[in-house]
């Protein structure tokens, strides 16, 4: 499936062996990824604990790929500045965390961060619509956040249509991210549904082959 527009790949490092983290993210931008994806849990907001700005910080320094960085944690406005001093260069919040999501996404715009807004597969397209024009980036969940390896949900689809029609119809040029499930298989529905930016952890650092092999493999289920 080709698409009129770029089509970015971003590796989630949840899916990637953490005790060689630094080597798992050189080898990942040697094969071409566009992007480092940092899932942040914090076993509230979902039932897994992962990475903080710690991790970020190490990684800013081996790295020149943007760390984009998910925050599936309660009140993400008490940890954004910390985020964006260790490196965190384009922060993603859930819609679902943030009472006051606008003064949340300014606070990541003033800290001269890109910002996103996530959804979760429950939430509907709709309650995007006055905060379009102000992100960088739309994130629909294409599995239930807190796990890496989980099967995509096909009734997605129909939701990053509309999300795609949203930007369209309001002239954002916004990044669509989809996240969860996302293979060779996967890859192009998506894409056709009007997604620009693939975000993968098992299919990138989850197979037997090399992560060359797997970005190979997923850039090609898009190519046509
Ligand atoms: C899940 C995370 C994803 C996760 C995706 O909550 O947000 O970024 O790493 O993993 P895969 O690609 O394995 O489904
Ligand atoms: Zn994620």
């Amino acid at each position: 499936m080709k698409s009129e527009r770029p089509v970015r790949i971003s590796a989630s490092i949840l899916a990637a062996d953490v005790a060689r983290l630094g080597e798992q993210v050189k080898e990942a931008e040697a094969a071409g990824a566009d992007s480092i994806h940092v899932d942040v849990m914090d076993g509230r907001f979902v039932p897994n604990i992962t990475m903080g700005p710690l991790v970020v910080r190490a990684l800013r320094r081996i790295t020149a790929l943007p760390l984009p960085t998910h925050l599936m944690i309660v009140e993400p406005e008490r940890y954004i500045p910390d985020f964006v001093t260790a490196g965190s260069d384009w922060i993603s919040v859930h819609q679902e965390t943030c009472p006051h999501l606008h003064r949340t996404i300014q606070q990541i715009r003033d800290l001269g961060a890109r910002a996103g807004v996530v959804i979760n597969p429950a939430t509907p397209a709709a309650t995007l619509a006055d905060i379009v024009q102000d992100v960088d980036s739309v994130l629909v969940m294409t599995v239930n956040p807190g796990f890496g390896g989980q099967q995509f949900i096909p009734g997605m689809l129909r939701k990053i249509r509309q999300v795609r029609q949203m930007l369209d119809e309001s002239g954002s040029a916004a990044a669509l991210e989809v996240d969860g499930g996302i293979d060779s298989r996967t890859a192009p529905l998506v894409v056709e549904a009007g997604a620009t930016v693939l975000i993968a952890g098992q299919a990138v650092f989850g197979t037997k082959e090399s992560v060359a092999a797997a970005i190979a493999r997923l850039r090609q289920s898009i190519a046509g």
